[in-house]
């Protein structure tokens, strides 16, 4: 048995294609696999704290010296970092916004990626970034508004989604991520209606595979 995590990242609830993607994607799973458990991670809606003086304060000195203020600063970040520690599978549904990702998934992005807990660093080697999530597999869930951000289409070069959020996973330890890409999500009912059943192909062919 399996533990899925769910990472919705979207400001809405409603008319939201990534999390209309993530619930496809978790239907399909637990069709495919009814066994496995789902947790939900809310990210978008949630006000995931910004790392602070504290937070980096304790996050870079030894577990044994830290100050209670020090656990206080790092709580949060334990609890995300646990749950990610427990998944097999994480799903992290996003939207694009301003061609990055939404703040608050980059807040909580802070809080897990953290030194000794998800990521060796040793300054000095020629790769410094050792990942400390093992034997995981990640799927993107990645929704546009626009279109041609893909390699060779005319937006590539402001797409700092794809290749950001892939980097955070493997340098995390998380080499098998794959990803399932909605665009034109703002380009009127018919296009956006289109681009979620290839979308939701693409996790059906994903999941089958
Ligand atoms: C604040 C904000 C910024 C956005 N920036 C972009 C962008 O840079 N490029 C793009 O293609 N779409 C952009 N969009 C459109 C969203 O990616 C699109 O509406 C998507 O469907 C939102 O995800 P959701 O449907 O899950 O809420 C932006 C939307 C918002 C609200």
């Amino acid at each position: 048995m399996s533990k899925v995590l769910v990472i919705n990242a979207s400001a809405r609830q409603d008319r939201s294609f990534s999390r209309i993607l993530a619930a496809i994607f978790v239907g399909k799973w637990k069709q495919k696999h009814p066994e496995d458990s789902v947790v939900h991670r809310e990210v978008g809606q949630e006000n995931i704290p910004h790392v602070s003086e504290a937070w980096i304060a304790g996050a870079f000195k030894p577990a044994h010296l830290r100050t209670e203020e020090d656990v206080a600063a790092l709580s949060v970040s334990d609890t995300l970092i646990s749950e990610l520690k427990e998944a097999d599978i994480i799903v992290l549904s996003t939207p694009m916004y301003n061609w990055s990702i939404p703040s608050a998934l980059k807040a909580y992005i802070d809080q897990v990626l953290r030194v000794n807990e998800t990521v060796l660093i040793e300054p000095g080697k020629p790769d410094p970034y050792t990942g400390l999530l093992k034997n995981k597999k990640a799927f993107l869930l990645l929704v546009r508004g626009n279109k041609g951000y893909e390699p060779g289409e005319y937006f590539e070069h402001m797409n700092f989604q794809t290749n950001y959020l892939k980097t955070v996973f493997r340098i995390m330890g998380i080499q098998d991520v794959e990803v399932v890409l909605l665009n034109g999500a703002a380009h009127g009912e018919e296009a956006s209606s289109a681009a979620l059943t290839a979308a939701q192909g693409n996790i059906e062919e994903l999941i089958n595979r």
